[in-house]
């Protein structure tokens, strides 16, 4: 045991073991163990231990708001009051098809917002959005402060890797992608609301994910990671809400990374999906009503053009070529359908494991992610199906991924006589 700069005798065995053991970590424990990682005095063997035992044994409020408050300050801590225009952002929880950041910024942007939005990379079975915008040619999420104030000054947004925000949660983040200690609430709201709280805005909308597809398994723990997360970001002065949406279905009809930024640029020019449309406008809504935006309606903005061209200038400020094709892996896999009918409903958990396999997702921290890997949904649940149609194309760029990517799929989908029973996509609304 050696002193150290919290006053107290503490070393990472008696941290895992306390917390192993159900007990709580006092405020010292854990002002210790976030500053100890983030300077690699606890190393990530130690740190995995820690959290599988905060995913087995959870956390109580008071920790999870103390763990929250100690990443914030392992870093620093942005202010954007003086962008001229009111600053908004939003963040999932994390979903299958979950592209909605990409055409949501824009159209909070010709809404006359300012979104400084620290985004992250893919996390389990699920995607991530810098993943996904760097398969645009020459887009950088690596920018500086400076960059992103100017950007949110000229342009009105930033989409950027957290860097220095919550720089605790950058690496406890990877370190949970790849030691199964993804689905934990306190682990969640924590890594959710440190990036958030550090990053500026004054207002901040959180899309709580529900479903098989989410992180959490039942739609009492979703509600209640969007209680702590909403409260969170209140204690820390943030105008915070949160919607409650459905997860149980991929979102839209692609997923993986350059085949969701296609999609989303269908959506930006005022086609695309119905399901990516309804939920873009309504969380722009929130983020408007959030920031005191009343001026355009979120929707004419997709209808109009506008969104488009704020989109093109974010993509432009940060390096991005849209004119240079994007890609797409070199080899494909369609699955059929066995006879004809109704599509039924698509589990969204198998289709992101599916994508993961096909080399869309890490399975070693820092590994590159494939920009072409990721599937096509033909036929959405409730649409016709004849015998023998294209009902999902897999790609990817090494072909040995297939056999494990399809038997992820077995099970998970079904043709039938008659269409699945229909779920609101918004759930309900947490302030
Ligand atoms: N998004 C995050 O930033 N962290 C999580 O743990 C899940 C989703």
């Amino acid at each position: 045991m050696t002193p150290n700069t919290f006053g107290a005798h503490l070393d990472a065995p008696s941290v895992i073991r306390t917390k192993r053991d159900g007990g709580t970590l006092s405020d010292a424990a854990i002002d210790w163990v976030i500053d100890a990682y983030t300077h690699d005095r606890v190393t990530d063997g130690q740190m995995a231990a820690l959290l599988m035992a905060i995913f087995l044994r959870g956390m109580s409020g008071h920790e999870i708001a103390r763990w929250t408050a100690a990443m914030v300050a392992s870093g620093e801590r942005f202010d954007f009051s003086d962008v001229g225009r009111p600053t908004v952002d939003k963040h999932s929880t994390g979903g299958v098809g979950d592209k909605i950041t990409i055409p949501l910024v824009p159209v909070v942007m010709a809404c006359g917002g300012a979104v400084p939005q620290a985004a992250g990379r893919g996390l389990g079975h699920t995607g991530g959005t810098l993943d996904k915008l760097e398969s645009i040619a020459g887009f950088t999420a690596e920018i500086t402060k400076t960059q992103i104030r100017q950007q949110l000054r000229e342009t009105g947004a930033a989409i950027f890797a957290a860097g220095e925000l919550a720089p605790a949660d950058r690496k406890i983040y990877a370190l949970r992608d790849v030691t199964g200690t993804t689905e934990s609430l306190p682990l969640i709201a924590s890594s959710v609301m440190s990036k958030k709280i550090a990053e500026g805005a004054a207002a901040l909308v959180l899309d709580t994910k529900v479903g098989s597809g989410a992180f959490l398994a039942t739609e009492a723990e979703s509600r209640e990671l969007a209680r702590t997360m909403v409260d969170l970001g209140r204690e820390h002065g943030l105008t915070t809400r949160a919607l409650l949406t459905d997860m149980e279905v991929p979102l839209g009809r692609t997923v993986g990374n350059a085949v969701e930024v296609a999609e989303s640029l269908d959506v930006l020019a005022g086609g695309g999906p119905d399901d990516v449309v309804e939920l873009t406008v309504a969380l722009a809504r929130e983020m408007c009503d959030a920031a005191g935006l009343d001026a355009v309606d979120p929707a004419q903005t997709l209808r109009d053009g506008s969104a488009m061209d704020r989109f093109r200038a974010l993509i432009a400020a940060q390096g991005g070529d849209l004119e240079a094709p994007l890609p797409i892996g070199a080899h494909s896999e369609t699955v059929t359908a066995p006879r004809g009918g109704t599509m039924g409903d698509i589990d969204a958990m198998a289709v992101g494991l599916a994508v993961w396999r096909l080399g869309a997702g890490r399975s070693a921290p820092g590994e590159r992610v494939q920009f072409g890997a990721g599937m096509r949904i033909h036929r959405r649940p409730g649409e016709p199906v004849a015998a023998g149609e294209a009902l999902f194309t897999l790609y990817t760029d090494t072909p040995e991924r297939f056999a494990s990517a399809l038997s992820e799929l077995d099970g998970a989908w079904s043709v039938g006589d008659q269409a699945p029973p229909t779920r609101p996509l918004i759930i309900d609304r947490i302030t």
